[in-house]
């Protein structure tokens, strides 16, 4: 076995390990610390695998038997694999929102493949922002890389009917709001849905960022829809700790892999999945690191043309296993293949033309053929106008379709607690045609954009029948939620943007088939306002949500921080430690 790259380079962990000095001593004495055999040690690839397992993410807890699954795999290939854990982000637990930890979630890992002497790393994530942030390190540190997933849990079920995660769990919550489900049957809901360990089960953001994950070529092909148990998985992963070991000697870099084509396909195949509107901001970050010039206008060019083919929830109505039975992502990429680059190379070696080629799969309900989508073109929409400068995303495929042209007066909510407070106020001054406002919920103003989104409908009208409204915001949604939300504008509010200065009565129009949204109050009216808008203060004055509120960008750019995007190719170059005393 060569210990070398194949084009005869020496490998980064050669500067550490090879020395036969004081250092080098030192060096392998350390790896000797883990039980290694350093006798035997003639320069083999050293594999790190960050994993996010925790327990204060329950949806990563498969992880832990993936990283061994990947370290028999290194072995067998002759490298040295090392674990290490890294922040971990579940989305459940953690506040305000995992999206602020995101960016530093990604600096940590990146940071970590600089400090040591790793050659090639496997990601393991699951949680919804852990595997973006993982791409976000990987793009920048651009040491061969394999990202791998834990898998979506197992369905519960509820009354004999299977329920999505997150999907199931707004609906029957409105359920219990418009007084049809007892509190009592809620709790069985609640046992149902959190069934065991493994990511939502539906297309939320970690099954999409997943998919995408795949259509990047990040991923192998096929895996990320497995459920958690799926015995396949475990020799997945096998291979990935064997093909990482042949990625460092053949130098395949993310650089190589994560190119404009491949973020082309990506968008093309969240559109196809119906996929999460989280994936806008996690592609866009992504390919920020990458230097890809990846924007909101692309993508919204893309969504004229694909449909929503994949029948799973909210979109749909199945669950991810059933798009793994069906053949998962490459099943889909085959569908839609007309609208992707297929020679965007993959962490095979192979292209995208190559690995499709050998895929067959049977006509099925869950993949739905092009003719039969389950929701026509456009599934996504980027929205602008007087109420969204820079921008703003509306899940199309999960919006009430006679919503998607309406004007309507404002109903606004300064903060989350505001709203929480005052939406079910019978005195609440609110008709189906209201304009649900959020704002100060934006990167800066939430901080982290949480997934307020949504906002629930007032109960009076819940109770009398109303299932969906116009509701806009700078915040997020999750990717398992629906509704006629429009999310993400830019500027938000926090900034001054024009979401600031909206007034409740104020007229709000939004237009899908123009892609408009619009705050009908005249410019002038709009500079009185803007004159006397005074910004909410932050109650971060240290630490992270300080260094956060100061870097983040807005929504339209990914919300990475500014100083974490690489300006040109000379600033990308990612620089390891000099090797010597620490
Ligand atoms: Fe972790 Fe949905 S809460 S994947």
């Amino acid at each position: 076995m060569s210990p070398a790259r194949s084009d005869g380079v020496r490998l980064r962990s050669h500067e550490w390990l090879l020395g036969r000095d004081e250092l080098g001593f030192q060096h392998r004495g350390a790896l000797r610390q883990l039980g290694l055999d350093m006798d035997g040690y003639v320069g083999q690839p050293v594999i790190g695998i960050a994993s996010s397992w925790s327990e204060l993410n329950p949806c990563n807890l498969s992880l832990r038997v993936m990283a061994e699954a990947v370290k028999a795999g290194v072995r067998q290939a002759g490298g040295i694999p090392l674990e290490f854990p890294t922040l971990s982000l579940g989305e459940d637990l953690m506040k305000p929102s995992a999206m602020m930890y995101r960016n530093l979630m990604a600096m940590e890992v990146e940071e970590n493949l600089r400090a040591y002497p790793l050659d090639g790393v496997v990601l393991l994530g699951n949680c919804d922002k852990t595997i973006p942030a993982q791409l976000m390190a990987a793009a920048s540190a651009d040491l061969p890389a394999i990202q791998l997933n834990g898998g979506p849990r197992l369905a519960g079920s509820f009354r004999g009917r299977r329920v999505g995660s997150g999907t199931d769990l707004w609906r029957l919550w409105d359920e219990v709001r418009a007084g049809r489900l007892s509190e009592a049957e809620f709790e069985e809901v609640e046992k149902a849905l959190y069934s065991g360990p493994g990511s939502c089960n539906v297309m939320g953001t970690a099954s999409t960022m997943s998919a995408l994950a795949e259509a990047l070529g990040m991923m192998p092909a096929g895996s990320s829809s497995a459920v958690v148990n799926d015995k396949q998985r475990y020799a997945t992963a096998t291979a990935a700790g064997a093909r990482i070991v042949e990625m460092v000697k053949d130098d395949l870099r993310p650089s190589a892999i994560l190119t404009p084509a491949a973020f082309d396909n990506a968008v093309r195949v969240l559109l196809a999945l119906g996929g999460s509107t989280n994936a806008v901001l996690h592609l866009l970050a992504i390919a920020g690191r990458a230097l890809v010039p990846l924007t909101l206008e692309r993508i919204d060019a893309a969504s004229a043309a694909v449909p929503c083919l994949v029948d799973v929830q909210p979109a749909g109505s199945g669950l991810m296993e059933d798009l793994h039975a069906a053949g998962g992502v490459p099943a889909v990429m085959k569908r839609i293949a007309q609208w992707l680059d297929l020679d965007a190379r993959t962490i095979s070696g192979r292209s995208w033309k190559a690995l499709l080629s050998e895929i067959v799969y049977a006509e099925n309900e869950t993949i739905r053929s092009l003719d039969r989508p389950v929701a026509p073109a456009p599934t996504l929409a980027v929205l602008r106008g007087s109420l969204a400068p820079s921008g703003a995303v509306l899940k199309v495929a999960a919006a009430s379709r006679d919503l998607h042209r309406h004007q309507g007066p404002a109903v606004v909510f300064d903060t989350y607690a505001e709203m929480l407070a005052r939406i079910d106020d019978p005195g609440l001054e609110v008709t189906p045609d209201s304009v649900l406002v959020l704002r100060n919920a934006g990167p800066k103003g939430g901080p982290g954009m949480p997934e307020w989104g949504m906002l629930p409908i007032p109960k009076k009208l819940q109770q009398a029948g109303v299932r969906d409204m116009v509701r806009v915001s700078d915040a997020r949604m999750s990717g398992t939620s629906y509704g006629t939300c429009v999310l993400h504008i830019a500027p938000e509010s926090a900034v001054g943007g024009p979401l600031a200065l909206v007034r409740t009565g104020d007229r709000i129009r939004l237009d899908v088939g123009a892609r408009r949204l619009d705050l009908e109050v005249p410019e002038e009216e709009l500079g009185r306002r803007r004159a006397g808008w005074v910004p909410v203060e932050s109650p971060h004055l240290r630490g992270y949500p300080l260094l956060y509120l100061k870097e983040v960008l807005q929504a339209n750019e990914g919300c990475d921080f500014d100083f974490l995007r690489p300006r040109s190719e000379s600033a990308r170059r990612f620089v390891g430690p000099v090797v010597g005393r620490s």
